[in-house]
């Protein structure tokens, strides 16, 4: 009779220069007729193992913290933007009062009237922040992503911006449904398709194309444009705070922050799959919601 007893063991090796190796041993006991006749152990090399474990943890850390750092960011911005409301109310009216006033012909109405421009700029931006900050957490009903997008079109569809824009929209026809908050995605889209626009200095493409993973339970939204691409260096601050590479007036660096907000809340992704100078292509995962296995056509 031949028998077989395995053991399996963390632990450290000296080998000849005196290095300290994490191994992990496989020892093996051959018996005959409950005699031992053989022992085997197989090492293994951890270093590679528990250097790459260390790496992810330390990845892992820094996002932690980037993360942390970004919502304590945002609710600051937020309580700032809150109190600066009002007193920015005050001035339009003012401003405004005080240009009705004014003759025709004087010649401080060309000032009074960029304070009334700046201010509304001043407000768009406090009404960004606070949408950044938003504390909600998403409603959750049922829609179809298809009809958020097509709904989003019809808002700003005719939005001089995109005049000489070519749309072309690829939507699945299978239910893309999802749970979440329709504002909040239809607000994404917007400023996705703003941006492809700015990228591309009004003229070009841009393409929405939806579908759906059945099995892995996912919606994939991608948003593509003939844009100016982001370079490898701006690259990996795209989505953070205040991070605009637009003039100012035409930028606040908020608009993908929120969008990478919403689209966590909903437990989704969004990610740069492609750019280069011919342009860019935006990749949103969003969980496939599944009713019944007949809702699902
Ligand atoms: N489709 C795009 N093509 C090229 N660059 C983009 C695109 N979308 C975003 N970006 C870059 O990311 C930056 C941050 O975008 P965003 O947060 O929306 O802020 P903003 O649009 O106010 O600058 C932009 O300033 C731009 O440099
Ligand atoms: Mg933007």
């Amino acid at each position: 009779m031949v028998g077989l007893v395995n053991y399996t063991t963390e632990m450290t090796v000296i080998n000849s220069s005196g290095e300290e190796i994490p191994v992990e041993m496989t020892a093996s006991i051959i018996y005959q007729d409950g005699r031992e006749v053989a022992t085997m152990g197989i090492y293994n090399d951890l270093r590679a193992k528990i250097e790459t474990e260390k790496k992810l943890k330390e990845a892992e850390r820094i996002k932690l913290e980037q993360s942390n750092k970004m919502a304590s960011l945002g609710q600051l911005a937020a309580g700032v933007a809150h109190e600066i409301n009002n007193p920015l109310s005050g001035i339009l009216i003012d401003a405004s009062l005080v240009l009705e006033d004014l003759e025709e012909d004087s010649p401080i109405r060309g000032e009074i009237r960029d304070i009334i421009e700046d201010t509304n700029r001043c407000k768009e931006i406090v009404k960004n922040l606070l949408a950044y900050s938003r504390q909600t957490e998403p409603k959750k009903e049922l829609f179809n992503i298809n009809d958020a997008i097509e709904q989003t079109f019809s808002f700003i569809g005719d939005h001089a911006i995109l005049h000489d824009i070519i749309i072309d929209k690829e939507l699945s026809p299978s239910m893309l449904m999802c749970k979440g908050d329709k504002n909040q995605l239809m607000q994404v889209f917007t400023n996705m398709i703003i941006n492809a626009a700015q990228a591309m200095d009004l003229k070009g493409s841009i393409s929405i194309r939806t579908s759906r993973d059945k099995p892995e339970g996912k919606i994939y939204i991608e948003i593509t444009d003939t844009g100016c691409g982001i370079s490898e260096e701006d690259l990996p601050h795209i989505f953070d705070l205040f991070f605009t590479t637009k003039d100012e007036g035409k930028g606040t660096g908020l608009g993908l922050g929120t969008v990478q907000g919403i689209i966590e809340k909903h437990g989704g992704k969004i990610k740069v799959k492609e750019t280069s100078p011919e342009g860019t292509t935006f990749l949103i995962e969003l969980p496939l919601f599944k009713v019944t296995e007949d809702t699902l056509i």
